[in-house]
């Protein structure tokens, strides 16, 4: 696990707010300023060091619409960009929003984890990932990450594995102790979760569709956190 950062106190599920056109009222305080890395977050997280300019904050999404239209920009980006995540392309915008309305909803119902990473300079969600919780009761120590999606616009500046590492706090925090996901063999994200660590199962071949066609093979990731 990630060592934390004495970076002040952990703000309750939801309560992180960001000011955004169109988004309501939303209080800032509890983002959490980490003293130098280059991404806040509101909880703890250890962050490699940077002179990068670049900075974006971490937080719990909350079930705003405005949310889940941010997070509809990101996810038909992605899919536009040819990652395969589960949608075809062209991905209709009202399909994307109703997927994460459910995803927010099911976040509202603790059944999961939803992170965004905001660029604070534009006050713009540019990224997510999931930490599904609900589990079948004989797995109660096991979650799943899923979704990481990051917009094309920010990717390559760390904020991928800032979300990987954000999502193994959560699921620690949770009381969760082993992690699984799959994604696309050869892709950045495969390269990304295997230098961070986790541990490769496997190839599953002609797993998925590309968003616009033709069979892509998944890999099956393991991490086991420290109880
Ligand atoms: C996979 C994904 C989330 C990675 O996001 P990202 O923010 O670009 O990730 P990172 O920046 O942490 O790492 C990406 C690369 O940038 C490099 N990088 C990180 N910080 C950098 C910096 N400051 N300057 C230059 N390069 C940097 C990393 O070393 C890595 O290099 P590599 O691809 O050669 O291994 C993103 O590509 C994505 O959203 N893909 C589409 C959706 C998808 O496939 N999701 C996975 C589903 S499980």
């Amino acid at each position: 696990m990630p060592r934390a950062i004495e970076a002040g106190p952990r703000p309750t599920v939801g309560s992180a707010q960001r000011p955004e056109e169109g988004a309501g009222d939303w209080p800032r305080a509890c983002a959490v300023v980490v003293p130098s890395p280059r991404h806040q977050v509101d909880f703890p997280l250890a962050m490699s060091a940077s002179n990068s300019t670049d900075t974006f904050r971490i937080h719990r999404a909350t079930p705003e619409t405005a949310v889940a239209e941010a997070l509809a920009d990101v996810l038909m980006d992605c899919v536009e960009g040819g990652a395969s995540v589960g949608f075809m392309h062209p991905l209709p915008r009202a399909r994307a929003l109703a997927f994460w309305q459910q995803v927010l909803a099911s976040a509202a119902r603790a059944e999961r984890i939803v992170l965004v990473a905001e660029d604070v300079e534009s006050s713009t969600i540019v990224g997510t990932v999931q930490v599904v919780l609900a589990m079948p009761d004989n797995q109660p120590h096991r979650a799943d990450v899923a979704k990481m999606l990051v917009h094309r616009r920010a990717r390559r500046r760390g904020l991928g594995a800032a979300l990987v590492q954000a999502a193994e706090t959560a699921a620690h925090d949770a009381g969760k102790t082993l992690l699984v996901l799959d994604t696309v063999t050869g892709s950045d994200a495969e390269r990304m979760y295997a230098r961070l660590g986790w541990e490769r199962c496997g190839v599953i071949p002609g797993y998925a569709l590309w968003p616009h066609g033709g069979l892509c093979s998944t890999t099956v990731f393991y991490r086991v956190l420290a109880s």
